[in-house]
């Protein structure tokens, strides 16, 4: 099958690249080759190759600049999936498309999941966007899935997980506070890269969610990671207020993977089985990049 990746080079595109290179024909074009933001070079690009399949993991990701990169975050998380929306639909490409926990407010009790069809009411410029991006991609596609996903790490591209793996190296005994009141499900991008392949040929339309079962606070999620790791730390729980952010985060982020089930296709086990395979097959790796081994 000939599919395009959008943004191959970040760390879920880097997951979709090796899991899915042995069996198909992968384009990956560089932001230079195919800018999600210059609608009409991007549909000469779709029109040119002709995909079965584009995945968009492309998107402007850092939560707390976009409150003051209000004009490029919006250009890169919702005008560019309407373009590549209405590109896929000119060339009967399937779009599988990556969004965010954030465009709920969280506000839901815990432990209570988000479902696909639960309202929505983003807290971030963020989640504004990418919520617009869900909503152009509804509007102007035929074929489409929206893959909401939250609490990624992976072993490439920077992470929450991999911060924390630095800093404790870097001073075991200094205080970190991490915070202990918003809870999600931490996804490794592997499995999101396994599922996103399941769902290439699928029938499944529209919003669904995929993230790891279970759920844990950032400070469950690190504490479990570092024990795993081996490594000393003393990180300390903070709640939200203690720990301001431009960007407001829902307290609430675990998202029920309700249509996967209902399809019986969830590959998704629980986070803390899939961080274990994680840090046996990568720890070693991140310890050496890290200078520690
Ligand atoms: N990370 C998380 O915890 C998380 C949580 C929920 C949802 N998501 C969603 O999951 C998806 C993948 O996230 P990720 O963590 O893999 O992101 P990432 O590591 O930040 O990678 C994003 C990629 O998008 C590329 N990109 C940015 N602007 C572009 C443009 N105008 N045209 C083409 N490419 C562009 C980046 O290229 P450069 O590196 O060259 O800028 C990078 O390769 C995103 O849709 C994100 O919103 C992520």
């Amino acid at each position: 099958m000939k599919i395009i990746i959008i943004g191959a080079d970040g760390q879920l595109g880097l997951d979709c690249t090796s899991i899915l290179a042995g069996e198909h024909n992968l384009i990956l074009p560089t932001i230079a080759e195919l800018d999600l933001c210059e609608e009409s070079s991007l549909r000469g690009f779709i029109s040119a190759h002709r995909p079965e399949v584009v995945i968009n993991c492309a998107a402007y990701t850092a939560v707390d600049h976009c409150e003051k990169e209000l004009e490029i975050c919006r250009r890169v998380n919702a005008d560019g999936p309407g373009f590549l929306a209405k590109a896929c639909g000119e060339t009967g490409s399937r779009l599988i498309h990556i969004s965010t926990d954030y465009v709920f407010d969280g506000r839901k009790p815990i432990p209570h999941p988000y479902l696909e069809e639960d309202p929505v009411h983003p807290l971030s410029h963020y989640g504004r966007t990418k919520l617009d991006g869900e909503r152009a991609v509804a509007a102007y596609g035929d074929d489409y899935a929206i893959l909401r996903t939250a609490w990624l790490y992976s072993a490439g591209g920077p992470n929450f997980l991999k911060t924390m793996l630095r800093l404790s190296l870097a001073d075991p005994a200094a205080t970190r506070r991490v915070v202990n009141d918003q809870y999600g499900s931490p996804t490794w991008s592997h499995t999101l890269a396994r599922q996103i392949s399941l769902l290439l040929t699928s029938e499944i339309q529209g919003v669904v969610h995929t993230t790891a079962e279970g759920y844990a606070t950032w400070y469950e999620t690190a504490c479990s990671f570092l024990e795993k790791m081996e490594i000393e730390h003393n990180l300390a729980p903070c709640k939200t207020a203690d720990y301001p952010t431009p960007a407001h985060r829902p307290a609430n982020s675990i998202l029920d993977n309700g249509v996967l089930n209902q399809h019986g296709l969830s590959l998704f086990v629980d986070w803390r089985d899939d961080l274990d395979t994680f840090v046996k097959r990568h720890g070693r790796q991140l310890l050496a990049e890290l200078g520690s081994i």
